[in-house]
C-alpha cells in the first residue's frame, strides 16, 4: 500500500502544554504501512486544504498512529477540539521518512519545539544508542522528554530562557557529543546549524523540512524546494521527495 484515505477514530487525547496536543487514532493499514518521519494530511471541515501533521509514533500491533501538534491557526485549533470517539479523515502515510540504517550506530537526534515529535519513532529504534537534543522556549513548553527516555534514549534539553537544562541553542549541545549520524527536525536556522556541524564533522545527516503544502502528494507546486545532486540544482517537492532529505541535497534560500 502506498497511501490511502481513512476515517480514523480517536482513541486517546492529551494536552501536553497550553497549545500542544497529543492524539492517538485507530489507523489499521495506514499504521502498518507508515514509517518514521512520514506525515499525514488531515482533513479539516470547511477548509479546502488538508493540514500536514507528522507521524509521531506508530504502534503496528495496536494499529494506531500518534500525532503531536501545536495550535497555529483555525485548522489546528479545530483538531485540538476533537475528542476520543470522534473520527478524523486522514490521508497517509505520505512522503519519504528517515532512513535509519544501522540502529546500533551512535545517533544524535536534534529537535526544536514542535519539530521534536517527528523524531520519536526514529529515535525509538536506536534505543540506548541515541542521544536526543531537544530545544524549547522554556520549561513550560518541554514535551515528550519521558517518551524518549522510555525507549532508552539519553535526552538533553536546552531552553531559550535557561529555565530548564542548558541555557542557549540546542545545537550548542552537539559540541560535546560523539556520534556517527544526525537526524533533525525544527526551525530553519536550527537545521542550517545542524547541517554545518554535519559537514564540518563529515557525518551523514537527514533533516525534515516543514514547507507549506497544498495537495501533499506531488500533484501541485505548493511545496517546491531547491535541491542539488551531483552539482546540479533543481526543484523538488517537499511532500513527495521529502519531507526528510539528506542535508547535502538541500539548497538553502538566502
Ligand atoms: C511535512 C509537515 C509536517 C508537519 N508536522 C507537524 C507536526 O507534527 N506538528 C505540528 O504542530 N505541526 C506540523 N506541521 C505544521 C502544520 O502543518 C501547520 O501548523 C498547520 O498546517 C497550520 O494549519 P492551521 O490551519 O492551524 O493554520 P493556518 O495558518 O490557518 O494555515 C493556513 C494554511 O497554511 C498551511 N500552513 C500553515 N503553517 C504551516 C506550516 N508551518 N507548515 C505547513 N503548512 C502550513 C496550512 O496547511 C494551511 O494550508 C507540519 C508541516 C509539514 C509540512
Ligand atoms: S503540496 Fe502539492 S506538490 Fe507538494
Amino acid at each position: 500500500m502506498k497511501y490511502d484515505v481513512m476515517l480514523c477514530k480517536i482513541t486517546e487525547k492529551k494536552r501536553l502544554t497550553a497549545d500542544v496536543f497529543d492524539l492517538t487514532v485507530e489507523a489499521g493499514e495506514l499504521a502498518e504501512a507508515a514509517s518514521a518521519g512520514q506525515f499525514a494530511h488531515v482533513y479539516v471541515p470547511g477548509k479546502t486544504l488538508r493540514r500536514p501533521i507528522s507521524i509521531c509514533e506508530i504502534d503496528r500491533a495496536a494499529g494506531t498512529l500518534r500525532f503531536v501538534f501545536q495550535i497555529r491557526g483555525e485548522g489546528t485549533a479545530w483538531l485540538a477540539d476533537a475528542c476520543p470517539g470522534d473520527t478524523l479523515d486522514i490521508l497517509a502515510p505520505l512522503g519519504n521518512g528517515y532512513s535509519l540504517g544501522n540502529t546500533r550506530q551512535k545517533a544524535v537526534f536534534v529537535g526544536g519545539g514542535i519539530g521534536v515529535p517527528p523524531l520519536l519513532e526514529a529515535a525509538k529504534a536506536f534505543g540506548e544508542n541515541a542521544a536526543v537534543l531537544a530545544g524549547f522556549r522554556n520549561e513550560e513548553s518541554i514535551i515528550l522528554k519521558e517518551d524518549f527516555e522510555k525507549y532508552g534514549n539519553r535526552v538533553l534539553i536546552a531552553t531559550d530562557d535557561g529555565s530548564f537544562g542548558y541555557h542557549g541553542l540546542v545545537t550548542d549541545l552537539l559540541k560535546g557529543l560523539d556520534f556517527t549520524v544526525i537526524f533533525a527536525c525544527g526551525p530553519v536556522p536550527m537545521l542550517k546549524a545542524v547541517c554545518r556541524t554535519a559537514a564540518a564533522r563529515g557525518v551523514p545527516c537527514q533533516i525534515s523540512l516543514e514547507e507549506r503544502m497544498a495537495c501533499g502528494i506531488g500533484a501541485c507546486l505548493g511545496c517546491a524546494c531547491r535541491l542539488k545532486k551531483d552539482g546540479t540544482e533543481f526543484y523538488g517537492h517537499v511532500c513527495k521527495d521529502g519531507p526528510v532529505f539528506d542535508s547535502e541535497t538541500v539548497v538553502w534560500e538566502g
